[in-house]
């Protein structure tokens, strides 16, 4: 399985790629459904909401966990150990895949949104130690 990548996708869509039993951490930030950007106006969002926690379960090993730069690193150091994988299915600007690079962890991410995409690979990459995106891979993905 490809790691440290932030993937353009529906995370639905993404994660039925992914095998069972296959991620150590899902760090999820979904969308509120408050209607208060594009992204957040979800009709029927129980159900919506449902069919990608499913999915979180059916990928996940076994410590399932929600999110509650700080917070974030404390929750991914007890909550997963060095080189293990982690998933973030609303990346956002990608704040705790940021975490999970500084802490050593492989990571995916994945965002509907190509805008907050760059965002999150801008920080990725000013964050410049190792396994990173190079130019190249920043303009063509
Ligand atoms: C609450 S924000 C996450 C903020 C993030 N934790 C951060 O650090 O910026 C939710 C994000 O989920 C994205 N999103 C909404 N539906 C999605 C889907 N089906 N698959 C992947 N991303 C989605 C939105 O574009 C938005 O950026």
């Amino acid at each position: 399985m490809e790691t440290n990548k932030i993937i353009n996708a529906d995370c639905l869509e993404f994660m039925a790629t992914l095998p069972d039993k296959c991620i150590d951490l899902i760090i999820a930030d979904p969308p509120y459904n408050i209607k208060k950007a594009e992204w957040d106006d979800i009709p029927d969002y129980i159900n919506w909401l449902g069919k990608r926690f499913l999915e979180c379960q059916r990928i996940l090993k076994d410590n399932p966990c929600q999110k509650p730069m700080n917070i974030l690193q404390r929750l991914i150091k007890t909550s997963s150990n060095p080189n293990d994988i982690i998933l973030d299915p609303f990346t956002g600007s990608g704040s705790a895949l940021v975490a999970a690079e500084r802490l050593g962890r492989y990571w995916i991410g994945v965002e509907l949104s190509k805008e907050y995409c760059a965002i999150a690979k801008q920080r990725i990459f000013n964050e410049g130690n190792g396994r990173l995106f190079d130019p190249y891979e920043m303009e063509n993905k």
